[in-house]
């Protein structure tokens, strides 16, 4: 069983409450710093930990916190991102539903290492009960002396929000967070400038995941050393995973990194292996966005090292062999899975949800969209494949923000990986059409 750092004591019963989790430690980290540490040194902590962005991109936590401008008189920001809407990904609300005071003690060190008097919590819209938890549980904070003037007599003033998107994944996108915030349509941003030195009100500004900030008590209570000697490499720590699909247990797991995918998705401790006695077909390791891996691919890299859920282990080979370890969204596919009506599904919700401001996106999911519904419904011709490989060809790396890039991993990865079975639709269209609303049948069957 991985070490526990996030969930180590989400099992407490009462530990959603002020009372418990300071009996558990809790806020431990916040006394340290705010009485013993310069916003500096605790910069440094989180740089000396090896901590990388959980958001989806990787990025090393503390060295975006050191790109922080600090112009004099302007005030700086720190954001939260909790609009977790990426398909497969939901840790960050394990979180805040669970332990919701991780996050708030997180988002008071972090403040004060980013000199921040002003932060907030952007969720997504969806989790409104989960709002209500985080709400409850800053008031808790506020009244303990932890939130808002002096707090614990440090001199140090934090006010801590929670604000709600309306149901835009674009809005997970941090420039787009921004605008959404600032109480404007969600549409990202041209970038530079970059958030460090313009963000929310034109003012620094770091937007941050929650699982990031969640890691950061751990590693000033423990030390930056003690973190960057969990995991492996430069994947250091620890890592939610979101697992789900068909496997025996389908939740949220904190792992080690470096744990090898076979222990993950076949051992008891974790996914429990695949359901119902199927045979493995694919993953995807990191959320919708990340390319997906057939399973021989997903078990073993090109070189046939065993694959370890590490940020450079899911990647190795490149897009060609590899994926991403993203956001930690783990979707197991069965042998009866159509990876062509999978990839349609997931297209259908990038041109739904994509901001429209750039025309290779705009224009370029709904064609992908169109064309895969064309394919998998039993009506498409084998010129369609080229068409849609080249279709998201000209999205990737032409948009304003990665939406785009989101949207044409999934398509070009499904056909470099499962070409044949877009052949086979193509040349099977009735077979394909049964085999795709036969199944969508049983699956409705099964639910009732
Ligand atoms: C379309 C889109 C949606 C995103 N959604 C999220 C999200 O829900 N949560 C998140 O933390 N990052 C999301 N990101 C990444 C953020 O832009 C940003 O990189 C991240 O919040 C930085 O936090 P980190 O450095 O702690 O990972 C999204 C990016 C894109 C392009």
């Amino acid at each position: 069983m991985s070490k526990k750092i996030l969930l180590e004591h989400a099992h407490v019963a009462g530990i959603e409450t002020l009372a418990v989790y300071q009996k558990m430690g809790g806020y431990e980290s916040v006394r340290k710093a705010l009485k013993s540490m310069s916003p500096d040194a605790v910069v440094e902590e989180v740089k000396k930990s090896g901590l990388r962005g959980r958001g989806g991109a990787g990025f090393p936590t503390g060295m975006k916190w050191s790109f922080l401008a600090k112009p004099e008189g302007l005030p700086r920001y720190l954001l939260c991102n909790a609009d977790e809407s990426e398909p497969g990904t939901f840790k960050d609300r394990y979180i805040m539903e669970k332990i919701p005071h991780l996050l708030i003690e997180g988002m008071i060190i972090s403040s004060f290492a980013l000199g921040a008097n002003t932060s907030f919590i952007y969720i997504r819209g969806e989790y409104r009960w989960v709002l209500d938890i985080l709400e409850k549980a800053i008031a808790e904070a506020y009244a303990g002396g932890l939130l808002g003037k002096n707090i614990l007599g440090s001199g140090y003033d934090l006010d801590l929000y929670v604000h709600p998107g309306a149901g835009a994944y674009i809005c997970g996108e941090e420039t787009a967070l921004i605008e959404s915030l600032e109480g404007k349509r969600g549409n990202p941003r041209m970038k530079p400038p970059f958030p460090a030195v313009k963000g929310l009100y034109q003012c620094p500004t770091v937007v941050n995941n929650v699982e990031s900030i969640a890691a950061t008590p751990w590693i000033i209570n423990n030390g930056g050393e003690a973190y960057a000697q969990i995991g492996i490499g430069k994947s250091t720590g620890t890592k939610l995973i979101s697992a789900c699909g068909n496997i025996k247990k389908p939740g949220v797991y904190e792992i080690e990194l470096g744990l090898p995918v076979k222990e993950f998705l076949f051992g008891e401790d974790y996914c429990g292996g695949m359901a119902n006695g199927k045979k493995l077909k694919a993953v995807i390791p990191g959320g919708s966005s990340v390319p997906i891996l057939p399973a021989e691919l997903f078990l073993k890299t090109a070189a046939g090292e065993d694959r370890l859920m590490s940020y450079e282990s899911l990647s190795d080979g490149g897009f060609a062999t590899g994926s991403m370890l993203g956001s930690g969204g783990f979707i197991v596919y069965d042998e009866d899975q159509c990876i062509v009506r999978n990839t349609w599904n997931f297209t259908r919700f990038y041109h739904h949800e994509s901001c429209g401001q750039c025309s290779p996106c705009r224009e370029g999911t709904g064609w992908m969209e169109k064309v895969l519904h064309k394919i998998e419904s039993g009506h498409g011709e084998s010129k369609d494949i080229d068409l849609l490989w080249d279709i998201q060809r000209r999205i990737e790396g032409n948009t304003i923000c990665p939406l785009g890039d989101a949207a044409a991993w999934p398509v070009a990865s499904a056909i470099r990986h499962f070409r044949e079975e877009f052949e086979w639709h193509v040349k099977e269209p009735k077979l394909s059409q049964e085999r795709n609303y036969g199944l969508l049948n049983k699956t409705v069957e099964a639910l009732y």
